[in-house]
């Protein structure tokens, strides 16, 4: 193979940084930075004229522990689940992967989806893992994980004093582009909650960022829990997944 040039040298190195987020201490000694183009973990540094560009087997496999750290560490930020963020291996081969697949090919469409169906079928696994996805691939943004008790608590705390004011809240789950709200079905579904969810929802919509609801109920009973004026959102942007596949809790 012909030694690459100094100008695919310098490609590959631009590429390379804008993959490199973090900066990390490479396992031959090298430092890898973001913003640095000359890093020296590429075989040494650049010469004038033809160079090697390649990264040595250490520094690729430092590169990758230092990304699972980043990924552990933005998954723990956007509050998901640890069980869920340290489920493997996943079971890719059936219905549970045809609804995941789904709902990722519509990642940064602007939509409102439902997941609903009885427990233990991979509802919440599937949430964790398009925010898993999320981190993997996107450069802008954040993603939250809250259920809807959370929610619910985190406006409660500010009325008493305790917590942030209310529009503080609602800011902080309007901004994520990803969030994915866990068992709808605990709310007490009073107008309140309604009324606060449907606030949510309504400015998620109008900003075109992408919110994934779970619910542990039938789709009839999550449609009629949500009410109409959501569930016509819904239609118009994603819709409501049946999740009606078999339990993972007997298998696991
Ligand atoms: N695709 C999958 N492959 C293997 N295990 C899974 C998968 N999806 C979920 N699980 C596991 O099955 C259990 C139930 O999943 P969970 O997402 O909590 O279900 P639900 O939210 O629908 O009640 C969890 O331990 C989870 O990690
Ligand atoms: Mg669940």
């Amino acid at each position: 193979m012909s030694e690459p040039t100094l100008a695919e040298c310098q490609r590959r190195l631009e590429q390379r940084r804008r993959e490199v987020k973090i900066t990390v201490s490479g396992a031959s000694g090298n430092v890898v930075k973001a913003g640095d183009v000359r890093v020296s973990c590429f075989g040494g540094p650049l010469r004038d004229g033809p160079g090697v560009c390649e990264p040595s087997e250490a520094d690729i496999e430092a590169r990758q522990q230092a990304r699972q750290v980043v990924i552990s560490g933005a998954l723990a930020a956007s509050n998901v689940p640890l069980r869920h963020a340290n489920r493997e291996p996943l079971d890719r081969s059936g219905p549970w992967n045809v609804a995941y697949e789904r709902i990722l090919g519509k990642l940064g469409t602007g939509f409102t989806i439902v997941l609903a169906g009885l427990r233990g079928n991979g509802k919440t696994q599937l949430g964790v893992e398009l925010i898993r996805q999320f981190i993997l691939t996107e450069r802008r943004g954040s993603a939250l994980f809250s259920t809807a008790t959370q929610f619910f608590m985190a406006i409660k705390a500010g009325y008493d004093g305790q917590g942030k004011p209310e529009a503080k809240v609602l800011a902080q789950y309007r901004r994520p582009r990803l969030l994915v709200i866990d068992e709808l079905a605990q709310r007490r579904e009073s107008e309140w909650e309604r009324l606060l969810l449907y606030e949510l929802l309504n400015h998620r919509y109008n900003d075109l960022t992408d919110t994934l609801l779970i619910s542990n109920q039938d789709v009839r009973q999550a449609e009629l829990s949500l009410g109409p004026a959501i569930v016509s959102r819904l239609r118009e942007t994603g819709g409501i997944i049946q999740a009606d596949w078999a339990s993972y809790r007997e298998k696991v």
